[in-house]
């Protein structure tokens, strides 16, 4: 056995089959070289972790870090956002390099690898995008994407009046991508349903923010799930759905998901699951303006099973650092608001709530918060895995304290689970191998990310399931 640097005692730990108290050895390249009985390893360093919960390290596979958006620019940059992550217990994020004016897909990816490699604490990856008016330019450049380590592909099928691509593009693309193994990544929401809305709620004058919810109904999320999903399979393209927020969609997933043939993944996000649509009521309800928006309780609890019986994949941020004064300049009209929220920091210590408090079983929460983000991203077990040969991204959670979701360490003044609190507290986190945060104090050099590339077919292999 290659020498350990550190060995985690006593560890109870959340392995890839279920629960165990364990030692974990950490080895000098930052992997764990074993799993052993308590006490039985020994090693340069040796920390007593007995009675703290050890979780792989999270991978959120849907950030917006310093992203154009609505018209400004959320307010993060990589240091800031990947330090958030880190004190969230997010090892690995994955960021969409969207294209701006005048960029292709490949100049976005650039443009985002520059900014990144500097500054990131988090390991990270890149997914592509594509936007309607540099969409041929972009199609063109598919090929050069492996070599780019790039195997996702953002589209959005809202916003076409600015971003989204017409359902013929998004046929085009994904019978291009079929060809190379590369999953597609939608925002589903079929624009025209949304113009439609939106006009009615303008028309009857509720500009204030429950016009919102009220001009993205679940009909515009579910019908492009349906529409996307027929296109996904005619071409044989892998598609992941992000953020879904509306149990209709949940009923939809499980029904194309059954069906064999091109693999079909969907996300949800930390505030489709802990919070509802009376957040628009509330004198500031602009500040949760999302799309899509939050939903009802009914939804909510669809969302909930969905993560149960595997319908939906995976738990993402969705992170979008907007403040106050951005939030709040839309207040009278929910259409100058910048649509997403922040959420890097929070959506980890959400899901471990979850799991103290018998919501879901620890392998249901690490299976949506690590292990599928992972696997989709084609880099689990090296991710998302407590095992030998695995990256020693290690979180440990102190089961008996509590954390409180107003008080985060993201770039903005906005918390959007501020009142909340969640059951259970990071105490430390691993970074390959690493001590990077350690109660609360941030340790990790700026720029000591790795980047992951990503190759093509990802999301095939089999997630763990059960219990634990
Ligand atoms: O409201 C959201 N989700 N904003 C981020 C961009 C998008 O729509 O995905
Ligand atoms: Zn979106």
């Amino acid at each position: 056995m290659a020498e350990l640097s550190v060995v985690l005692r006593g560890a109870d730990a959340i392995l890839p089959y279920g629960r165990a108290t364990v030692d974990l050895g950490i080895n000098t390249a930052g992997r764990i070289e074993a799993v052993g009985e308590p006490g039985s390893l020994a090693g340069r360093r040796i920390v007593d972790v007995a009675g703290l919960i050890a979780i792989p390290g999270g991978v959120d596979l849907h950030v917006h870090i310093n992203t154009f958006f609505g018209g400004t620019t959320t307010r993060d940059d990589f240091f800031g956002g990947t330090a958030a992550a880190l004190h969230g217990g997010t090892t690995t994020v994955a960021q969409f390099a969207i294209p701006r004016l005048g960029e292709t897909s490949l100049d976005a990816i650039n443009r985002t690898q520059a900014e990144a490699r500097p500054a990131v604490v988090a390991d990270y990856a890149v997914h592509g995008a594509m936007v309607r008016d540099s969409f041929e330019a972009s199609l063109g450049q598919l090929q050069d994407f492996a070599s780019a380590g790039v195997g996702t592909v953002k589209i959005f099928s809202a916003y076409t009046d600015v971003i989204g691509l017409s359902l013929g593009q998004i046929h085009r693309l994904l019978r291009a991508a079929a060809e190379r193994g590369i999953t597609i990544f939608v925002h589903a929401e079929t624009d025209s349903l949304i113009h439609e809305a939106t006009d009615e709620v303008v028309a009857r004058a509720r500009l204030r923010p429950v016009g919102h919810a009220e001009s993205r109904p679940p009909l515009a999320e579910n019908d492009a799930l349906r529409s996307i999903s027929d296109l996904a399979r005619d071409a044989g393209a892998a598609v992941y759905f992000v953020h879904v927020s509306a149990a209709e969609s949940v009923a939809t997933l499980a029904d194309r998901k059954a069906i064999p043939g091109s693999p079909l993944f969907a996300e949800t996000c930390p505030h489709y699951l802990f919070l509802d649509a009376s957040k628009y009521e509330d004198p500031v309800g602009q500040r949760w303006i999302c799309s899509p928006p939050i939903r009802s309780a009914p939804d909510r609890a669809a969302l909930w099973a969905g993560l149960i019986d595997g319908t939906i994949d995976t738990i993402s941020s969705d992170h979008n650092c907007f403040d106050i004064a951005q939030k709040d300049a839309g207040a009278m009209d929910f259409r100058a608001v910048p649509n997403g929220l922040p959420g890097i920091e929070t959506r980890l210590p959400l899901m471990v709530g979850a799991a103290i408090d018998g919501r879901l079983s620890w392998l249901e929460v690490v299976r949506a918060s690590s292990v599928r983000p992972a696997q989709i991203l084609g880099c689990w077990p090296r991710k998302g895995a407590l095992a030998v040969g695995a990256d020693a991204d290690v979180v440990l959670i102190d089961p008996v304290g509590t954390t409180d979701l107003g008080a985060t360490h993201m770039t903005t003044d906005f918390a959007p689970f501020a009142g909340l609190q969640a059951s259970g507290k990071i105490a430390f986190v691993y970074r390959r191998g690493e001590l990077v945060i350690a109660e609360g104090e941030l340790r990790a050099e700026r720029g000591s990310g790795s980047w992951i590339p990503i190759g093509p077919g990802t999301g095939r292999r089999e997630a763990p399931a059960g219990r634990a």
